[in-house]
């Protein structure tokens, strides 16, 4: 017995050793993960499979579970999540190389819009249409959280959604594939910055495929039935760019598509991801979901659900320990072929040597840096930049006898009243999917009302009073509130929604403003005082009476830490708004789905007027209260001269176009331009506008600039009911706008063969 040990302990120590250390630059990443594989019991590799969560932040049922210490050491386990710190994480990992081959353990977090430093929940940072801004804020949040010891994050979230029902809109980008695809490529490209390797890159993990924004009714988790030609046209479209930029994982979803959860949906991860679009990342579950497909109704027990999943191509279990529990099994009977196994260990180790962890496993767990990078001013800073960024102003109307709008307000106003129950609030900024660092004051935000205060001189008197809670119907406080108002010149009205009340398992099928918010907004408003109302929120909220009462209206959204400033920054002018809406706002739920880019019918409404026969709500404008691509801000902006370079193009060919974009206001300002195309006639219906360019364009006072796109037959083309790419000649329209109903400029060209 003990020589036999020693023989396989000398065999293992060398094996590995020949591995890692036979100055294998000339060897591939993929040869070195074969050459691990080939070490490993079928134990060892499906303990690869395998990820546990540590003991806390559960987002699911948690598996309770006192040993898995003793599992790591003995090579069980091949992934954490919610492990957060250097100190924690190292914990974890010197246990991880006590095991028989000493293979790292990967730390996985949802590090969905920051890190310490907490940006913009996702869809308001979508509203800047800055891709660079974009961009910078996943660089940052993966800087922050390399640095205390995370090796990958489970974002970006690029589900479309066009029911904000769901409360995970909140995470994603909004409705459209254009821009979802764009901002998608974006999150991937900031999380991996240079490269994965690099000390300051996470990897990013796209989730969830596929589809599991459109859930029925909204409700979370719920089953997804859509066309094929609707999956590949809209929903698919940001997994592919994110994928295409680099994303080294995915993760599935919850939902059953077309009867198949997406878990163990072969088509969706070995076809298409892992086939068409030939991805050599890892996939991994979403939590629990391989388990969960029992109770979808699709599989027996744990033993087929398992079966199910990593036949369709899902590489690693999170929290559903089916893997664990059933794999062997599986190998001993035969069904699950060893290849497959090893198909998806390789993958995995692949990725574990890319992140250099078999060259130091503790490489992410420098204390030193933690602290450094963990306190980097500039963060925040960009932090305010990006939140100032996302602020949609809604409306900025005169108070009667005024000739000016109400916004930006003067610094040197006399008195403000700072109304509502989201004024002092700290952590209600985050919004949800904020992360717990420990050691950290999840308190570390500035507050609206320290924000406002910040840039007000001593002559200025900033009142306050509360208002109202958040929730419930107690107008206690709605005297105070008013005498308040009575006493300023102006008031800023703060309410909406509590952080956590869009977001996962959050979905409602009433978004109103919830509670007394908007009863407190009338009495305000029966002063007779200018009110500007910020409406903080996860997802699009329904709000009538403010939107047709209040004078002055900023969506902003959940900011994260620097909210407060950033506030300040758009109320006071030092930031002049550009933000648009990258997701249509409802007049009610009886809208819901409502989306711009949809099919013209045969009976088509084009007004609210006319309801005869055609394809309108009796009692319900068929129009949106705020549409997609719609944002004011404190300039005006003029389109004028549009040219394009031919009336015709060819498919070989492209097609310039080019327009003026003037600044006609007094303030400097950035103007989202939006491209938006029909196809006429389509062997499949096509919609009735497709964003298809879009720039962001800083003018001066007075500044003109030639704005320029390039049409290509990839942005003429659709999928046809084969399902392949085609540009279909024919006749197109364009058009140039500010929203995507406030189109300025307009022409049509044709595609010929
Ligand atoms: C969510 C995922 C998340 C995972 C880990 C799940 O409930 O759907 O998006 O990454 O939990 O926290």
């Amino acid at each position: 017995m003990r020589i036999k040990y020693l023989s396989h302990f000398v065999i293992t120590v060398f094996g590995i050793f020949a591995v890692l250390f036979s100055t294998a630059q000339n060897r591939s990443i993929s040869q070195k993960a074969d050459s691990v594989c080939k070490l490993m019991t079928l134990e060892e590799k499906i303990g690869q499979m395998n990820q546990y969560n540590d003991d806390w932040n559960a987002t699911g049922p948690l598996t309770l579970d006192n040993d898995k210490a003793g599992q790591i050491q003995l090579g069980q386990v091949g992934s954490m999540l919610n492990c957060v710190g250097t100190a924690r994480t190292r914990k974890w990992q010197e246990i991880a190389m006590r095991s028989r081959l000493k293979i790292p353990l990967l730390f996985g977090q949802d590090v969905v819009h920051g890190f310490k430093t907490t940006f913009p929940i996702p869809l308001a940072e979508a509203c800047s249409w800055d891709m660079d801004a974009i961009r910078l804020s996943a660089r940052i949040a993966a800087t922050e959280a390399s640095a205390a010891g995370i090796h990958w994050t489970f974002a970006p979230m690029v589900d479309i959604a066009r029911d904000p029902r769901w409360g995970r809109v909140m995470e994603g980008a909004g409705e459209d594939p254009f821009l979802g695809s764009a901002i998608a490529a974006a999150r991937v490209k900031g999380f991996q910055g240079e490269g994965l390797g690099k000390l300051n890159a996470v990897m990013a993990c796209v989730k969830h495929f596929a589809a599991y924004g459109a859930a029925i009714g909204g409700r979370d988790y719920n089953s997804v039935d859509m066309s094929n030609r609707l999956l590949w046209e809209v929903y698919l479209p940001p997994f592919k760019a994110a994928a295409a930029a680099g994303a080294a994982t995915f993760m599935n979803s919850f939902n059953d598509l077309n009867g198949v959860p997406a878990t163990g949906n072969r088509y969706l991860q070995r076809d298409i991801l892992k086939g068409k679009w030939g991805f050599k990342g890892f996939v991994v579950s979403d939590w629990g979901s391989i388990g969960e497909m029992i109770n979808h109704g699709n599989v027996k027990n744990e033993y087929e659900a398992a079966l199910s999943a990593i036949t369709a191509g899902c590489d690693m279990d999170m929290e559903s320990r089916n893997y664990k529990h059933t794999l062997v099994q599986l190998v001993k009977d035969k069904k699950v072929p060893m290849a497959l196994i090893d198909e998806a260990v390789k993958r995995i180790l692949q990725k574990k040597f890319e992140m250099g962890l078999f060259d130091d496993p503790y490489r992410f767990c420098d204390a030193a840096r933690e602290t450094k990078e963990l306190n980097d001013p500039a963060h925040a800073t960009i932090a305010r930049q990006i939140a100032a960024k996302s602020i949609v102003l809604l409306k900025n109307e005169n108070m009667p006898g005024q000739t000016n709008p109400i916004l930006p307000l003067s610094k040197q106003t006399h008195s403000i009243a700072f109304i509502g129950p989201l004024v002092k609030a700290l952590k209600q900024n985050k919004g949800f999917w904020d992360v717990e660092v420990p050691g950290v004051d999840s308190n570390f935000i500035v507050s609206q009302w320290e924000g406002v205060k910040n840039k007000l001189g001593a002559d200025t008197k900033l009142l306050y009073a509360k208002g109202c809670d958040i929730e419930g119907d107690n107008k206690d406080g709605f005297a105070e509130a008013v005498a308040v108002a009575q006493q300023a010149d102006v008031v800023i009205l703060s309410i909406g929604e509590r952080r956590d009340m869009s977001g996962e398992a959050k979905s409602r099928s009433n978004i109103n403003i919830p509670g007394v918010q908007e009863d407190l907004l009338k009495v305000l408003l029966a002063t007779g005082k200018p009110v500007v109302v910020l409406i903080n929120a996860g997802r699009p909220l329904v709000f009538n009476y403010t939107a047709d009462h209040a004078p002055a209206i900023m969506y902003t959204w959940w900011l994260g830490s620097e909210a407060g400033n950033a506030i300040a920054d758009v109320l006071f002018g030092d930031v002049n708004p550009s933000a648009k809406l990258p997701i249509s706002f409802p007049r009610n739920e009886g809208q819901i789905p409502i989306y711009y880019s949809h099919f013209n019918t045969g009976r088509p409404a084009t007004s609210d007027t006319n309801r005869n026969y055609n394809s309108s709500y009796n009692d319900l404008s068929i129009f949106p209260k705020y549409e997609f691509g719609f944002g004011l801000s404190y300039t005006k902006f003029e389109y004028s001269h549009l040219q394009l370079s031919s009336k015709k193009m060819k498919a070989s060919d492209q097609l310039e176009l080019s327009f003026e974009l003037t600044n006609t206001g007094k303030m400097v300002g950035d103007e989202v331009v939006q491209l938006y195309l029909r196809d006429r006639v389509g062997s499949i219906c096509r919609p009735v506008s497709e964003l298809k360019g879009f720039d962001k364009i800083k003018l001066n006072p007075g500044e003109t600039r030639t704005i320029r796109f390039t049409l290509t037959k990839e942005l003429l083309s659709f999928y046809n009911d084969q399902l392949n790419w085609v540009a279909e000649p024919g006749e197109f329209e364009l058009m140039i706008g500010a929203s995507s109903r406030d189109i300025r400029l307009k022409d049509q060209f044709e595609l010929i063969k």
